[in-house]
């Protein structure tokens, strides 16, 4: 029986298949395990199963001990780990791909339609008590029929995000690091574009490539003038892919329309002059948060975890 340390508070369902098998230590508090209690608890860890709000680096593998042999993160996204310093210490590193994909979709695909549609603010003026009625220019928004999806990172994410768009009659063009399958190309009728063109052709631009040292602030100051100044901005990846500041301006400056944000560049905080923007749509990293992906992702972190310690190869390891 080996010990698997939970990092945070997940789904009964992933506690329950690794107790089967193994002595279980989860963190069970209300917020999120401080680094200290995290370090204290690792050590002596066969396997950590570890939420995207922990930093998983050399030091904490260290603490962990060389029995450590398996880093199962209940994320897609792994910028969290350290995947280098794990592989330099054999341990085997895993994320949940394909099981939040149609969650962060509709995630995206909502926050572009409270973007364009102009939904926060007006629920703002509702919950606010101001005075309303109905008026023939009152919060007149932008429909999607007829205009472009540009989407950066055309990964699981983006084409279920692309799928969505041609639900609404949106054209697709996508800007990845290799040509997708021809056939789902074809069936989205999206086009494989640069960066500059998607930017310059796009009514929306939704975000969906990973986050690392390419990617960070992949879209600044200089991109969102590239924007038409009708476009609108999504991002559901992660909040560093765009400096915030740099789009705080440009929302301001009218450089573009709009933004709808999930992912935040210093979560849990929020650049203030965000929070003073009526033209941003802003909602608390809930991409993969149904009952029904939370509990998809944490059991397939639990299957990454037992599968590694009981010698096999696991569903979906890193790289
Ligand atoms: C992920 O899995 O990377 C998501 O951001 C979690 O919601």
């Amino acid at each position: 029986m080996s010990r698997v340390v939970v990092t945070g508070r997940v789904p009964d369902a992933a506690i329950e298949k690794l107790r089967v098998e193994h002595e279980v230590d989860a963190w069970q508090g209300p917020e999120s395990i401080s680094r200290d209690e995290l370090l204290r608890r690792v050590a002596g860890a066969d396997a950590i199963l570890t939420l995207l709000t922990e930093r998983v680096d050399g030091e904490l593998l260290d603490t962990a001990g060389p029995q450590l042999k398996v880093v199962a993160n209940v994320a897609v996204g792994y910028d969290n780990i350290d995947v280098a310093a794990c592989r330099e210490r054999g341990v085997v590193a895993t994320n949940t791909p394909g099981v939040l994909t149609e969650a962060t979709a509709d995630i995206a695909f909502a926050l572009i339609l409270m973007a364009t549609r102009r939904l926060g603010e007006g629920e703002r003026i509702i919950r606010d008590r101001q005075p309303w009625k109905w008026g023939m220019f009152f919060l007149l928004g932008t429909g999607l029929q007829g205009k472009t999806l540009g989407i950066v990172g055309m990964g699981g994410i983006g084409q279920a995000t692309a799928r969505r768009a041609k639900a609404f009659g949106m054209d697709v063009v996508y800007q990845s690091r290799s040509e997708i399958d021809p056939d789902v190309a074809a069936e989205l009728g999206a086009r494989r574009v640069a960066l500059d063109e998607l930017l310059a052709v796009s009514d929306v631009v939704s975000l969906h490539c990973p986050y690392g040292p390419a990617t960070h602030h992949l879209i600044g100051a200089e991109q969102l003038s590239a924007m038409k100044s009708s476009a609108y901005l999504v991002n559901t990846a992660r909040g560093p892919i765009v400096d915030e500041a740099a789009l705080a301006t440009a929302l301001r400056d009218g450089t573009i329309a709009g933004a709808g944000l999930d992912v935040f560049e210093r979560e849990p905080e929020v650049h203030p002059e965000l929070l003073e923007l009526g033209n941003v749509a802003l909602v608390p990293h809930l991409g993969s948060a149904t009952i029904e992906t939370r509990t998809a992702m944490a059991t397939l972190a639990a299957d990454n975890a037992l599968a590694v310690l009981r010698g096999e190869l696991p569903p979906t390891p890193i790289g």
